[in-house]
């Protein structure tokens, strides 16, 4: 764990400068808007520890899958997100010697992540090797309306020296990825124009045998600049080279006098843009934003980000620490996915590092759909799921891969285009349980907001694809007398190729009830001819098929200790708990793989994945003893795991559980909880940490169109508050020691069920807090 950041309701602040700590720094302070993002990297020279980071949505590069024994139906590559073009570089020279900021003293030091207004700010006093003074201010943001675009204000004033300062403001394309092999690189420049004070470079991915789209970025920029404030008349002397272009600025400047240099930057992709009209576009971009000013963009920046904290704050009052945390997943979030456009997901890393490929994975479906759905407009949860029946062709084709037929759909573990990425046996053939969540997140959508249109026009034909999938996968067993599902990985990966992982299978059977209910919803309305048609369904045979799997399908019970086994044969395992192994963890970098897998821990929810997502299914003495069996032996080693569990101890009273687990997921990366920050932000999981605090704390849930809060309040929180967009309206819910006051500006009222009583609340209303 690490401490360094100070606390502050609003912003992520560095004081002092810890380099030791900047890989994570840059995580921590990583800019986005939905369709470009980077890490918080420095604008000038830094030679010490850093990872370049600027990512354009959806553009990647099909890296060929290396694997040492290859396996049939492995997928030909794994989808990289790419590392593109830097666009904060501004090299800096002063009086000749270029400035690194790793060898430089500090007087004064602070960077700060200001979340309210989504501006990264740096302002420091430092010295050079050769004994000059300077002070530097910076400003940078990633445009929340302009939204190819980015902009950056840099000021320097000399404070001990008359001299030279040239400053070097630049686009370089020379990137590679961290995880690329050999020191790969995955661009080519395909053109580059520079003129007074502009800049542009577009490069091209590499060409790949798989036939994916080779995508066109092209970056821009322009500059001006001011000294004391005033515009001043400058030279700017072009720079070309290699995937590369700059425009050099030499100013003299008189000690105490301040330089400021406006950068104004854009990426065009070719996802967006034709090839012809990239650059033609680009400086038609980069003359409007040249036009407006920075301070201009700026103010329409901060105002789109105070529309989006009117509809997402929480306030916690009494714990600073839980506010930060959670106003930097909201921030973190909304900056990652805004729902504008539906070929776009949310990586496990959003725009703040390259691990996982920046592939969109279950977690999506599982974790993030709750939050879009209630902090954003209807349409951006929709065109998530809209992203999965775009796909449902791929997912179609890689289940006919695999040896599925009859239109039989298994979406992807990782995908950026609906082809499967994952290349590790156990997950991409066995960890089938993500076709699941899939068909849940429209179960999800569709109980939440009332959208039932959305069955007929794109649910069903994706719930009959993977209901096809879920009946060809099960087999009948004449030993059980049941159907039984073999060599799957459920939701705990510390567990691979086990039979009937309950989970896996109680989502299977649920998907097949769910489909057999939204046939029957879609026939009433007189549509069902034409899907039946589109993907030639045999309504009477399949709909049986389907409830005699339903009806025989076999859950691993322990009737002794009346709990759901994770899989057969989990019994046969030393049950020990957590606390027994406290030195041994992390587990997963202190055991040997296989000494993982025999073992009882288990790395993410499982059983209790299913109890979260199907609880209306259970008693609650059946969740309370399948939490009291489950949890003591769970690591939490996946980010996405304490949620559920506070999710589910908050609806068991256990409050001290509900607590520690949230405590988990809301500072994981403020306070490098899991020493890996530095790679990038846990963006799914922080969606997790929100639902800890609406599904868990404030009890939220939808049942039969009405909205159901069951509040409590953490002992250490004075008071908190939330909003909730639901059906049309934004309500504020606020949970003080002794009340929950819900508050719908809306005039027409809206039904609310509160610790179990339905209200009409239209403007205030008043309900005393439970104990
Ligand atoms: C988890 C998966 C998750 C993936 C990406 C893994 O560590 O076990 O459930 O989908 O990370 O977040």
């Amino acid at each position: 764990m690490k401490n360094y950041i100070t606390r502050d309701a609003w912003k992520i602040v560095e004081d002092g400068f810890h380099k030791e700590f900047n890989e994570i720094t840059e995580s921590l302070m990583s800019l986005g808007n939905g369709r470009m993002g980077q890490r918080g990297n420095f604008e000038e020279r830094f030679s010490g520890k850093t990872l370049l980071g600027n990512y354009v949505a959806g553009v990647f590069f099909p890296d060929k899958t290396r694997v040492g024994w290859w396996k049939n139906g492995y997928p030909n590559y794994f989808a990289k997100v790419l590392n593109a073009c830097n666009w904060t570089g501004i090299e800096v020279e002063i009086d000749g010697e270029i400035l690194d900021l790793n060898t430089c003293t500090y007087e004064h030091f602070q960077r700060v992540l200001d979340m309210q207004r989504g501006v990264l700010e740096r302002e420091c006093t430092l010295t050079t090797p050769e004994g000059k003074q300077l002070k530097i201010r910076t400003r940078r943001f990633c445009h929340m309306v302009e939204d190819e675009s980015g902009a950056i204000s840099y000021s320097i004033t000399p404070l001990n020296f008359d001299g030279t300062i040239t400053l070097t403001p630049f686009l370089d394309g020379n990137i590679q990825n961290r995880d690329s092999n050999y020191n790969e690189t995955f661009w080519n420049e395909i053109k580059k124009e520079t003129s007074f004070a502009e800049g542009i470079l577009v490069m091209e991915t590499k060409p790949n045998p798989y036939g994916v789209e080779q995508y066109q970025v092209a970056t821009g920029m322009r500059f001006d600049l001011k000294k004391n404030g005033q515009i001043l008349d400058f030279q700017s002397l072009p720079v070309r080279d290699e995937k590369y272009v700059a425009g050099k600025v030499p100013v003299q400047l008189i000690q105490n006098e301040e330089l400021t240099l406006f950068k104004y930057a854009v990426n065009l992709s070719s996802m967006n843009h034709t090839s012809e009209n990239l650059i033609p576009d680009t400086k038609v971009y980069l003359n409007r934003l040249a036009e407006k000013g920075f301070e201009q963009l700026l103010e329409e920046h901060v105002a789109a980000w105070a529309a989006k904290w009117e509809q997402n704050d929480i306030q916690i009052k009494g714990d600073v620490a839980a506010q930060q945390g959670i106003r930097f997943t909201i921030f973190h979030l909304q900056q990652t996915y805004t729902g504008k456009d539906e070929r776009l997901n949310i990586g496990p890393k959003g725009f703040t590092g390259e691990k996982y490929g920046g592939g969109t994975y279950w977690d999506t479906e599982a974790y993030c759909i709750p939050f879009y759905l209630s902090t954003s407009e209807q349409q951006v949860a929709r065109n998530l799921l809209i992203y999965r029946y775009k796909q449902l062709g791929k997912a179609i084709e890689n289940a006919t891969k695999l040896g599925f037929d009859m239109g039989a759909a298994l979406f992807p573990m990782v995908t950026m285009t609906g082809e499967e990425c994952h290349n590790e046996w156990e997950i991409t053939f066995e960890e089938i349980h993500r076709n699941g969540a899939i068909a849940y997140a429209i179960y999800d959508y569709v109980r939440y907001t009332g959208d039932k249109d959305y069955l007929t026009e794109y649910g069903l034909e994706v719930l009959i694809g993977i209901s096809r999938f879920w009946k060809q996968r099960v087999n009948w067993s004449v030993q059980k007398n049941q159907y039984v599902m073999l060599g799957v990985t459920g939701p705990n990966e510390y567990e691979n190729n086990v039979n009937n992982n309950w989970y896996t299978n109680y989502i299977a059977a649920w998907t097949l009830r769910y489909t057999l209910e939204a046939l029957e919803y879609v026939r009433n309305q007189g549509k069902i001819e034409d899907i039946s048609s589109k993907v030639a369904f045999d309504f009477a045979s399949e709909t049986a098929q389907w409830q005699h799997i339903i009806d025989n399908l076999h859950f691993p019970y322990d009737s002794e200790r009346q709990v759901y086994l994770q899989q057969e044969g989990f019994l046969d395992k030393e049950l020990l708990t957590v606390d027994q192994i406290t030195s041994h963890r992390p587990i997963n970098q202190k055991w040997s793989w296989d000494r993982i897998l025999r073992s009882c821990f288990i790395k993410q929810a499982d059983v209790l994945q299913g109890l979260y997502f199907f609880e209306e299914d259970f008693s609650e003495e059946e969740i309370r003893r399948n939490f009291d069996f489950y949890e003591p032996m769970t690591v939490h080693e996946s980010s996405l795991s304490p949620c559920v569990h506070a999710i589910l101890a908050a609806g068991l009273g256990k409050k001290e559980k509900a607590y520690e687990m949230y405590l988990r997921t809301a500072r994981l990366d403020l306070d490098d909880y899991n020493n890996d920050t530095e790679d990038g932000l846990h963006i799914t999981s922080m969606a997790g940490t929100w639902m800890s605090v609406v599904k868990g704390f404030a009890g939220q849930r939808v049942q039969d169109g009405l909205l159901i809060l069951n509040p409590y309040i953490p002992e250490e929180w004075e008071s908190y508050s939330f909003r909730l967009g639901f059906r049309g309206v934004t309500l504020t819910v606020a949970v003080s020691q002794d009340s929950v006051l819900i508050t719908n500006p809306s005039a027409a009222g809206i039904e609310i069920v509160v610790h179990g009583q339905k209200e009409l609340v239209a403007g205030q209303k008043a309900f005393p807090l439970k104990a």
